[in-house]
């Protein structure tokens, strides 16, 4: 049987391929979502990809995941840095978390150096662009089958 895993993106990765792209890229999230499912099935994964520029949204999606998904990774943006109700609702969903960021955001403005989620992440994988989806798609493969 494969694992469900939720795949959250916080605000303005909808704008991804045209927003900042010396820091994010050219690859769309539509990009980034075609490769999540391309690679899923061989990590035994069954994915459902979400965008959601609402702080509420994404705690509303982490609450039915507690239910419904085995795991979730999450790009929460910059409600990384600042929300707590995030942080709250994946401590609640006590399941698997890798945290990704497309950029380095040790590299960039200090606000950016420190994450809530990460104080409950699993794993955080940073700076290596959209590999860094696919990369945590097979840590969060190997950590629920090793389970
Ligand atoms: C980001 C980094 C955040 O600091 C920023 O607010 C984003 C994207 C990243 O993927 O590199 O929106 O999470």
């Amino acid at each position: 049987m494969s694992h469900k895993v939720l795949i959250l993106n916080g605000p303005n990765l909808n704008l991804l391929g045209k927003r900042e792209p010396e820091i994010y890229g050219f690859q769309t999230l539509q990009d980034v979502e075609d490769l999540c499912v391309k690679n899923a099935k061989g990590l035994n994964l069954t994915i459902d990809f979400r965008q959601s520029n609402s702080e509420g949204t994404l705690v509303d999606w982490i609450q039915e995941a507690r239910e419904s998904f085995d795991g979730i990774i999450i790009n929460p943006a910059a409600y990384s840095h600042t929300s707590v109700a995030i942080l709250d609702a994946l401590q609640a969903a006590n399941k698997p978390v890798i945290e990704v960021h497309l950029s380095n955001i040790h590299k960039r403005e200090e606000f950016r150096h420190s994450s809530f989620v990460s104080k409950t992440a699993t794993g955080v994988i940073c700076g290596l662009g959209v590999d860094g989806y696919d990369l945590a798609m097979q840590a969060i493969s190997r950590i629920l089958s090793s389970r």
